[in-house]
């Protein structure tokens, strides 16, 4: 039998969850090089005990191997669903069946809890917004946080030691630590992860972060990554990514087949790095989800440029186009560049897909071949006026 590490984060509190180091891939969609964890938190009161959030299914005997090392014998009388997703309450049939355990969600949760897991309605206990559940010394307040990132999400927060439990919120994949200053970086890793779950939420996140405002934080932990119990350093980045802010950073994305986009976006990106703008290059046939949207995060400036394929943008031009629709990043400015031979077709596609964005267009520049003395200068034009603009707007 296996003897496994529980760290006891604080008296009687536990962190019982899993790492799933050799996943590689998220929502059949986001890379994960890292991995990632599902953080699951026992908590033991003088009279009962609770559960914060299970695991993903293939995990579930693992997480009952740790609570019965943890604890064993004890019942667990509250399970808390934070959120409803399969990697989070998956395996909520499961351990509400060994342990006899009462469910505890938000009143959507419930909906959720009987849709995804067919948990019965007397197993459910449904809890408002500040409403709290005693277990003996340990006291659980539930914040109603909707949207992040299911419309059914709360945070729960442990009174006595100052513990929030935010599920996704404040998460990352990232295996290399339990606790921020010992994982590798972690700021970068949360980024991402923000990037590609909370952005298009950016709303719904502002209104989680007002809910915690002034609540006093000990320790962050949220249900996958590192937890935080130097919490500001992930509150202040949070501020500001959920507020919109951008740098004077232009992403500049491109797609190339024989060089020539290659060769007009290095010469936007000197020309960018001269006038000391923050420069992200990102070839997209090599790009991962989770590098374009940790730096969509807080790019105030956009450059697509691509070879026209059959009067349209590249198909990965297109996929990046698709991607920032999805996201909706803070981004304000943007500049399309595109080689063509004999058909044009790509930067209308590109103007209008700014303007769908409402990001305003600085300039374009189209290549007939390959790029000029003339098409240089063009492109030097077009970058010198991004640079005013992104500049202009700090
Ligand atoms: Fe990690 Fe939205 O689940």
């Amino acid at each position: 039998m296996i003897k496994y590490a529980v760290p006891e984060i604080t008296p009687n509190v536990y962190a019982v969850g899993s790492r799933h180091w050799n996943r590689r891939l998220f929502d059949a969609l986001a890379p994960t090089p890292l991995g990632t964890t599902y953080n699951s938190y026992l908590i033991k009161g003088n009279d009962k005990c609770a559960l914060i959030d299970t695991i993903l299914p293939g995990f579930e005997t693992e997480l009952s191997g740790k609570i019965d090392q943890t604890l064993p014998g004890r019942k667990i009388d509250y399970v808390v669903m934070n959120h409803a997703e399969p990697d989070h309450a998956g395996s909520i049939p499961y351990i509400l069946e060994r342990y006899g355990s009462t469910l505890v969600t938000s009143a959507k949760g419930a909906e959720l809890a009987k849709v995804f897991f067919k948990v019965a309605p007397d197993r459910i206990r449904v809890v408002k917004d500040n409403e709290t559940i005693e277990l003996g010394g340990k006291t659980l307040r539930f914040i109603n946080a909707p949207f992040l990132h299911w419309p059914e999400t709360i945070f729960t927060y442990l009174v006595e030691d100052r513990i929030l439990f935010s599920c996704d919120f404040f998460g990352s994949h990232n295996t290399t630590g339990v606790f921020d200053d010992e994982a590798e970086d972690v700021i970068s890793w949360a980024k991402k992860y923000y990037g590609e779950i909370m952005l298009p939420l950016a709303k719904m996140a502002r209104m989680g972060m007002d809910k915690i405002k002034g609540l006093d934080i000990a320790l962050i932990a949220p249900s996958h990554g590192p937890m935080y119990r130097h919490p500001q350093i992930i509150l202040t980045e949070y501020a500001k990514w959920t507020a919109g802010a951008t740098r004077a950073k232009v992403l500049i994305v491109y797609v190339s087949m024989y060089h020539t986009v290659e060769r007009m976006v290095q010469s936007l990106a000197e020309t960018l790095q001269d006038r000391g703008i923050e420069i992200r290059i990102c070839d997209l046939s090599v790009t991962s989800l989770g590098e374009l949207a940790g730096h969509l995060v807080d790019s105030r400036g956009l450059v697509l440029a691509t070879p026209t394929v059959l009067n349209a943008l590249h198909p990965l031009a297109a996929f990046a186009a698709l991607t920032v629709k999805t996201l909706k990043p803070p981004l304000k400015y943007g500049a399309a560049m595109n080689s063509y031979g004999w058909g044009k077709g790509a930067v209308r596609q590109a103007l209008d897909f700014f303007e769908e964005m409402k990001i305003e267009t600085v300039g374009t520049v189209e290549v007939n071949g390959t790029p000029s003395a003339e098409d240089l200068a063009a492109i030097q034009v077009v970058a010198n006026q991004l640079a005013d603009k992104v500049l202009a707007d700090g």
